[in-house]
């Protein structure tokens, strides 16, 4: 099968592409590098540097793609909040040129990455399933979901198939600090002996998944039709920001304490999704711990230290 991913070179798209290649698939990739990184690059795939809110047509009808996997976006909340024209234009006009590339090139199906936190804003209440009510407060939340909406008129108008996956937090080898993902921050700081900064109290909790995990799962499941479309991938699992910097402590070695400062607007206070949906559907079944996780993360950012 010919899959194109966008954004193939970043943090979650080149681990996708890995096991894409691993299964013996014919990849090609757009991304612009702006967060992406060549080193990060498929050997095995077919790379272009393009930018998907420009002409991508023309890799489209070259490529003839079966299947797109799109996470190209900006994909910082707080930028989003700083810059949220570029955030639009990037998450919801990129999103809409992929799609028009897709309907014009004939493409079967198409993937969508999307969040689980950030498009459902503060939780009424906790775990958040997919039928949850939508209050995105941040333009992030809003642009990711905006986009959604486009998946799902593409799929009415035009026959093509898709799926979404909404993600709790990702973390693992390859997370760049500069995305500000407070597992690959905390790392780097412990790496350089500094103390890492909280927001707030710390006691605000987040749902981590292992980008391992997602991926291949992800690969695993591209060829499936299930009845739902829109699926949470998490580990229904609530950790503090505070048992976050115990965890890595423990693992590290790192004797000083955190210094908390001012928490964040747009930010939610707790998060967990419920996946009980993903789980019947697809089988959903992450292999590594929390614990796990964080250990071989820690272990690949001492390795790869240099790279960051
Ligand atoms: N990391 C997380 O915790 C998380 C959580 C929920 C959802 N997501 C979603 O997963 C997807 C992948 O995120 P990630 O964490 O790997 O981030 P990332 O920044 O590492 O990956 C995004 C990739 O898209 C590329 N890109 C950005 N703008 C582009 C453009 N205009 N044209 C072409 N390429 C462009 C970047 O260079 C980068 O390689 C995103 O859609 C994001 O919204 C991530």
């Amino acid at each position: 099968m010919k899959v194109l991913v966008t954004g193939g070179a970043g943090f979650i798209g080149s681990h996708i592409v890995d096991f894409l290649v691993a299964k013996g698939n014919d990849v090609v990739i757009i991304d612009n590098l702006s967060t992406g990184k060549k080193e990060h690059l498929n050997k095995k795939a077919k790379f272009y540097e393009a930018d998907i809110t420009k002409d991508i047509d023309f890799i489209f009808q070259k490529e003839k793609p079966d299947i797109v996997i799109h996470t190209a976006a900006q994909v910082m909340l707080r930028e989003s909040i700083k810059d949220p024209l570029n955030d639009a234009k990037i998450n919801i006009l990129g999103t809409i040129n992929v799609l028009e590339s897709c309907r014009k090139n004939n493409v079967k199906k198409i993937i969508y990455t999307s969040t689980g936190g950030a498009r459902v804003g503060e939780p009424e209440y906790l775990p958040v399933d997919e039928k949850h009510p939508l209050n995105p407060c941040s333009p992030y939340g809003i642009s990711k979901h905006t986009a959604e909406h486009y998946v799902w008129m593409y799929r009415q108008l035009y026959d093509l198939d898709y799926l979404i996956f909404c993600f709790g937090n990702v973390y693992g080898p390859r997370d760049d600090p500069k995305c500000k993902r407070v597992i690959s921050v905390f790392i780097d700081s412990m790496l350089r002996n500094e103390p890492p900064l909280i927001f707030g109290d710390g006691n605000q909790t987040r749902d981590f998944i292992y980008v391992l995990d997602l991926a291949e799962f992800i690969v695993e499941n591209i060829g499936k039709n299930p009845k739902q479309k829109l699926f949470h991938l998490a580990n229904s699992e609530q950790i503090s920001v505070n048992e976050i910097f115990r965890i890595l402590k423990e693992v590290s070695g790192f004797r000083e304490e955190a210094k908390h400062i001012e928490a964040i607007k747009g930010e939610v206070r707790d998060i967990v999704l419920d996946t009980s949906l993903v789980k019947k559907e697809l089988g959903w079944n992450p292999k590594h711990s929390f614990n796990e996780g964080l250990k071989e993360t820690f272990e690949w950012f001492k390795k790869n230290q240099s790279v960051q």
